[in-house]
């Protein structure tokens, strides 16, 4: 299917609500480069990508898209699609270099100079303050393993807002803390790559604990009608079969993906199941503190939901060997599972289509874990803060970028949105990953999931078809028919 293919939309079927936020999302080391400018010190990113073996073909971040320098282009090419909103990152390394003491202006500065050019076009900047590039000083004192960097966090959280509170009113403490403590402490295919079950969860309750101390230090420095939110990546948890041995693989896997979440942030306690299975590994008495969870709790405007695709899971087989699960869910035997006390657990390819991920294409996990948030969260909005998808975009001799199967999953998962909202779920907004092809973490630059194509030779820019027909959605506010 090309553009000139594509049925137009039918004006009759409104779909998304008057000031829903159409918008496209990027993370600093993804896109920036220049990653040793203007003051900027490494990250733990910086050090894994440097790692041999870490990140395919050796790729780095070092210039990646090249944003720094070209951001005043790129956010032309985001008033050319209409967006009304856009999230990005800051670089902690930035802003704070080595993680602790001084602020940075000249970091400060390139932020400032963003929003502005943002504001110019009438695009609502939405920040996230921490995209997994932890300084790498940081780390090196024990990372998230360690209380000190929550308190650190803390302190950056300040600062940022104390220099962008004028102009930005929408604000996220983390970005998916599942793969910064499971990915970056667990199996270790994300920077700093340590291995080390126990190790994972304690990373993970100091992400709780660096969002809950950083949302009270937003708030202190912002104006009242700013709006603090925490981004995960939930997971539509499915299991393979009825057994009773299914099902615990899936409570398992719903408690670790996403109740070891939902709980400590929305309820102020960690879920009783989750803290049995995962006893022998850590004594959580001796880390969670006093008063941690009710810093934990504070209330949120919104909770920003990032979804590719769903998590089918079953009992493992009597002589079945310990499935492994790769980057992201997948299944890559031989691998170290990122998962916590789920040596019971296989994971199952789920059917469908296949991304350039080789992820399996079902918006209806997006439908369903909207729809689990409205009846679990009342009162809470909800935004979808990243969902697109990798193929293997090239331009054509025409210098054109055809992606109809990214067509199709956006159409499909937008479609589960407006399903989702007609059904009553709040949802204010969505933003798609991502506005460029940029460097897809260990897998360098080799997976595209950008609407618009970077040539990285030649730091070109092409909108591809979806770009348009996204434009077109944003322009109507419907959907065009199947
Ligand atoms: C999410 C990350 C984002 C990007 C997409 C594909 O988990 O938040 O940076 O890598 O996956």
């Amino acid at each position: 299917m090309t553009l000139d293919t594509l049925p137009s939309p039918a004006p009759s079927a409104p779909v998304f609500p008057p000031g829903f936020l159409w918008g496209t999302a990027t993370a600093a080391y993804q896109i920036e480069g220049a990653a040793a400018e203007g003051g900027r010190t490494p990250s733990i990113w910086d050090t894994f990508s440097r790692t041999p073996g870490k990140v395919r073909n050796g790729d780095t971040g070092d210039i990646a898209a090249d944003h720094y320098h070209r951001f005043r282009d790129d956010v032309a090419l985001m008033a050319d699609l209409g967006l009304s909103a856009y999230r990005f990152s800051l670089a902690w390394p930035r802003v704070v270099p080595g993680g602790s003491g001084p602020v940075n202006p000249e970091g400060l500065a390139f932020y400032d100079r963003l929003v502005d050019a943002l504001l110019e076009k009438d695009i609502t900047p939405v920040a996230t303050l921490y995209h997994w590039d932890l300084p790498q000083e940081l780390e090196d004192a024990g990372g998230w393993t360690e209380r000190a960097t929550a308190e650190r966090f803390a302190e950056y959280a300040a600062a940022a807002a104390r220099r962008l509170g004028d102009r930005v009113g929408m604000w996220t403490t983390l970005n998916e803390p599942w793969c910064s403590a499971f990915l970056g402490y667990g199996n270790g295919v994300h920077a700093p790559g340590r291995t080390d079950h126990g190790d994972a969860l304690r990373a993970h309750h100091h992400l709780m604990l660096a969002h809950g101390l950083g949302t009270a230090a937003l708030r202190a420095e912002l104006p009242a009608a700013a709006q603090v939110s925490l981004v995960l990546n939930l997971a539509a948890v499915r299991a393979a079969g009825t057994t009773p041995a299914d099902l615990d693989a899936a409570r398992r896997i719903d408690g670790l993906a996403n109740r070891i979440f939902l709980d400590p942030v929305f309820h102020g306690r960690y879920p009783e199941d989750v803290l049995a299975d995962t006893a022998h590994l850590l004594d959580w008495d001796a880390l969670v503190r006093d008063g941690d969870l009710a810093e934990i709790s504070r209330p949120l405007d919104a909770l920003g939901i990032n979804y590719y695709t769903p998590t089918l899971v079953a009992a493992a087989e009597d002589g079945d060997a310990v499935r492994r699960t790769g980057p992201r869910g997948d299944n890559h035997a031989g691998e170290l599972t990122p998962w916590p006390a789920s040596e019971g657990v296989r994971f199952l390819p789920a059917p469908g289509t296949r991304t350039a991920m080789d992820w399996p294409v079902d918006a209806d996990g997006l439908y369903e874990i909207l729809t689990r948030l409205r009846d679990e969260l009342p009162g809470t909005p909800l935004v979808v803060t990243e969902n697109g998808a990798a193929y293997d975009d090239y331009t054509d001799p025409s210098g054109e970028v055809h992606d109809p199967e990214r067509v199709a999953y956006l159409h499909a998962h937008l479609a589960a949105v407006a399903r989702a909202a007609a059904d009553g779920a709040d949802v204010r907004g969505y933003f798609l990953w991502s506005l460029l092809d940029n460097f897809e973490w260990a897998y360098g630059y080799g997976k595209r999931f950008g609407i618009v194509h970077v040539d990285f030779a030649s730091q070109r820019r092409t909108p591809k078809d979806s770009a348009r027909w996204y434009a077109e959605v944003i322009r109507s506010g419907v959907l065009p028919e199947d």
